[in-house]
Formats: C-alpha cells, structure tokens, sequence
C-alpha cells in the first residue's frame, strides 16, 4: 500500500480552498483538479509500504506526544504544473514534522529529507490558454486558518483513474 502522514480539514475549510481552486479553474485550459474530499497537507510522504512497516508507522504516531495546534494558510504558488495554497510555518507544525521524522527514522525509514515545504495541492497538469497572463494569478488569497486536532495515516489508491485516500490511522492530539 502507497501511504502517507497527512493533516486534514474540515468542511469550512475545504469550501474556502474551493474558493480558490475555483478560481484557478476559471482561467486554465485544462488541470486535474483535487476533490474537495482530498484536500490535504502531507506531513510526510512514506510510499509503498507492507503490513510490518504500516505496524512500525503506527507506533510511531501513536508514541507522538503533539497537542493539537492552529494551522494558517497563506500564499498560492507552483510547483511547474502543480498548483498549491501554501501553509504558514510554526514552531507547533515544524514541531510535529522533527517528531515524526525523528521516531521514523528511529524505526528504520528513510525520510527524504529535501526540505519542508508544506502545501496544499489544489491541481495538477495546469494548462493555461495561449499567452495566458499569469500576472492574473496574483489576486489577493484571503486567510484561513482551521484548528488541526488530528494525525493521520493515509493510504493513496487508484480507482478507475480515480485517486483516493483513505484514512488508515489516525490519532487524535490533545488540546493543551
Ligand atoms: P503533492 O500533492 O505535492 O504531490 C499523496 O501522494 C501525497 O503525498 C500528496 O500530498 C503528495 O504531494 C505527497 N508526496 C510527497 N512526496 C511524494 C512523492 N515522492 N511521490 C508522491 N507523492 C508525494
């Protein structure tokens, strides 16, 4: 199984990424657009993993000790044809990250350690009209910030050419 360490979000939230995303689609030509059910933010990506190692991941998030924390989303961005709302670094999600990174490695993965760039993927594969002017993009994001009050363990599938996630594990952190 394909998984990953995500933090998801509420309905509130996820209708105003929507808001956002709507907006990108008014002006591509064309894009693969994130269901509202998997919007996300991946804490770390693992890949395909067996049973033993979705066991090992489990001790991990479980021996976590992380209070739930306030996350804010900021700034929309690209990565070539990926489009993405970019999150605010704090010291509570970098915080979590070094946790994770930390017992994972400690439980033999290897973690690509490329850097932290936490986002949001609101499409891929972007085709803007010809002469498009991405000068249109720029348009003024509001804030949002959601309340994250959970960890979770993903699993990523394909179905008729369909992605989906599904939550495997998640736990719950406390409200300090
Ligand atoms: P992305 O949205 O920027 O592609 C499931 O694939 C999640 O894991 C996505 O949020 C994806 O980020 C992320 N991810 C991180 N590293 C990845 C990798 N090497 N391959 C695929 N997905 C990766």
């Amino acid at each position: 199984m394909r998984l990953f360490i995500a933090l998801n979000f509420g309905d509130e939230t996820k209708n105003k990424l929507l808001e956002t995303q709507n907006r990108l689609k008014s002006f591509a030509k064309s894009g693969n657009f994130t269901r509202a059910e998997n919007l996300h933010v991946t804490l770390v990506f693992i890949g395909e993993a067996g049973e033993r190692e979705r066991r090992r991941i489990l001790s991990v998030i479980d021996g976590l000790d992380a209070h739930g924390f306030s996350l804010t989303f900021s700034g929309f961005g690209s990565f070539g044809s990926l489009y993405w709302m970019g999150i605010k670094r704090s010291q509570p999600l970098d915080a979590l990250y070094e946790k994770l990174c930390l017992g994972l490695s400690r439980e033999g993965f290897k973690i690509e350690k490329r850097g932290f760039k936490p986002h949001i993927t609101l499409a891929r594969e972007v085709v803007f009209p010809p002469a498009f002017d991405r000068t249109a993009l720029a348009w003024d994001i509001p804030e949002i910030t959601e309340q994250i009050r959970r960890i979770s363990l993903m699993k990523s599938e394909r179905a008729n050419g369909k992605l989906i996630y599904t939550e495997v594990y998640g736990k719950n952190l406390s409200v300090s």
